[in-house]
């Protein structure tokens, strides 16, 4: 086998998706433990500490505790090289969680048991399960008090409509939690809290062992016994193929805080998931392994270091192998590039990478040529991956600057946040850029934007809430005439940055108004911004 091949081979790239408090971070941590990437636990801090998990970078995440951007960290263990690609932990930022889901070939879901599938959570999962890849099931907080195990899953089946299948099982919760039984070899595995630190005393029983009994509260034994045979005869077969169609999830029980169960979550993780898979491109199936470099933009993000202002376009390697020197081909900009600075991020450390395989994600210095989406190639073999949907935006808002004198800055920031696909800017038509309109699809977006503008551009702005819930595409804007649409009251004509044109409405009821007044018209939900 080529190196190339052996290399591709170890590579697992895996995006981290949870309500906020769930227990995302602290996992992250142990599985960054595991793999040697840090030393001590509390490295990847919690929040109330003031310290900040390597991958919150920007400051709004700090105040409020909740991750908004995502980031990526590599790791390695035993013989893998790992990526985990970090998700924002609020569904208003369900968006940036697909575009990150699509440079991941599966899904890690947290949810804590105490509380099971929370409602804000559910867009975030849903998601998810659209992007049909592998999801595997963390139930974290077993040393809390939790709901049963069985309406733990049996949420994940309705909210998520996927099946599930334990691959350990719970024996208690909170200060009757004794361990979990894993199906596969048929011990339990005892619990026994440490304080976060790799290693872990490992006791294990195999249900007829007498030291069980005593390891275990007085009645547990009987409830255990039963679960097992219930779950053998009644459960949903495991079945890998199902799970790697993402409609099968295997569920893991655990307690990432007391590292419980993670260790033998990450051994099992890796004999579910797949090396790098294939990409659909305009040429075919791209194979990983077969193909020459080529990559995706997934992520773009400026001003990450306040110090160096400076922009990152964050890449999946889709096929081959990256040479810090090499030429690329950049589809969209239809041009021969050198990617500069290219990085990748261990752990706290981002650090300049010479070479990178199929599976893992680097961030390359970005002068203000890339799009979401791009696709970067081997100059001898051009095509273009699919696009990332764009998510229509749901929430509007009205955005001037406070002081005219800051025009430029507020043009500048506007657009490259937009750039960033955190917002959508809009128009009035033959308006100038004094004003412009804003979409998004959560409204915590709003305040990133303001914060940001703020922190990073020095712009202070007005807001104001536009009562649009529709935005609609004019698919055949070459024949239409925008301005003598007959349109309802409430419907407002606007254009994006490329010109194009488009229509804000309050209901449905308008946009039916509008297709049936103008028959020529043509609409579309998602327009290529
Ligand atoms: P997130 O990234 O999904 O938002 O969650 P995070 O890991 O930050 O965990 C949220 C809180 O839950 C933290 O407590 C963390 O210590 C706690 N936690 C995580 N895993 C477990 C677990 O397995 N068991 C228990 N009992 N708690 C867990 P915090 O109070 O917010 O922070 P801190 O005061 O502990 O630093």
């Amino acid at each position: 086998m080529s190196d190339i091949v052996s290399e591709i081979n170890k590579r697992r790239t895996f995006a981290i998706i949870s309500h906020p408090d769930a227990g995302k971070t602290t996992l992250t941590e142990k599985l960054l433990l595991y793999g040697g990437a840090i030393n001590l636990a509390g490295s990847v801090k919690g929040k109330k500490t003031a310290k900040h998990a390597v991958s919150d970078w920007m400051e709004i995440e700090k105040q409020r505790g909740i991750s908004v951007t995502s980031s990526v960290m590599q790791f390695k263990y035993k013989g893998y090289c790992i990526n985990i690609l970090d998700t924002p932990g609020h569904q208003d930022f369900s968006e940036d969680t697909y575009r990150t889901l699509m440079a991941a070939d599966c899904a890690v879901m947290v949810i804590d048991g105490s509380k099971g599938v929370e409602n804000q959570t559910i867009k975030l999962f849903k998601v998810c399960v659209m992007r049909h890849i592998p999801i595997i099931t963390f139930i974290n907080k077993m040393d809390r008090d939790s709901k049963s195990p069985y309406d733990l899953l049996e949420d994940i089946e309705n909210v998520l409509g996927i099946n599930t299948c334990p691959i350990n099982w719970p024996i208690g919760s909170g200060k009757e939690f004794k361990g979990v039984y894993d199906r596969k070899s048929k011990k339990v595995l005892a619990f026994t809290a440490n304080n976060g630190q790799k290693e872990v005393l490992k006791e294990e029983f195999s249900l007829d062992d007498p030291q069980l009994d005593s390891h275990l509260a007085y009645g547990q034994k009987d409830i255990l016994l039963d679960d097992v045979e219930l779950l053998d005869g009644a459960g949903d077969e495991f079945d890998l193929d199902a799970v790697r169609r993402g409609e099968l999830t295997p569920v893991f029980f655990g307690s990432a805080l007391t590292n419980f169960g993670v260790e033998p979550f990450l051994e099992e993780f890796l004999n579910l998931t797949t090396p790098p898979l294939p990409r659909e491109s305009n040429d075919g199936l791209i194979e990983p392994t077969k193909d020459p470099f080529s990559a995706f933009v997934f992520k773009i993000q400026a001003n990450m270091n306040k110090n160096h202002r400076d922009r990152i376009a964050f890449m999946r390697i889709c096929s081959g192998k990256f040479d810090k020197d090499m030429e690329v081909f950049h589809m969209q900009g239809n041009k021969k590039i050198k990617l500069s600075q290219p990085q990748q991020i261990m752990a706290q450390e981002r650090e300049i990478v010479s070479e990178a395989y199929a599976g893992d994600i680097i961030g390359v210095f970005d002068p203000g040529i890339f799009s979401i989406g791009d696709t970067v190639c081997t100059p001898s073999h051009k095509f273009s991956f699919k696009g990332i949907p764009t998510f229509a935006p749901e929430h509007f808002c009205l955005v001037r600057q406070k002081d005219t004198m800051k025009r430029k800055q507020f043009i500048k920031g506007t657009n490259q946040i937009a750039q960033e696909g955190a917002i959508q800017i809009f128009q009035e038509l033959d308006a100038g850029m004094e004003e412009v309109i804003v979409g998004v699809v959560g409204v915590l977006q709003f305040d990133v934007l303001k914060h940001r503008l703020n922190n990073e551009y020095n712009v202070d702005i007005i807001m104001e809430n536009l009562p649009f819930r529709f935005i609609r595409w004019i698919k055949n804007d070459e024949s239409v005439d925008v301005k003598s649409l007959d349109l309802a009251s409430d419907t407002k004509r606007i254009q994006d940055l490329k010109g194009n044109h488009l229509l804000l409405f309050t209901s449905e009821w308008s946009i039916d108004w509008a297709l049936e007044h103008n028959k020529d018209l043509e609409l579309t939900e998602f327009g290529n911004v």
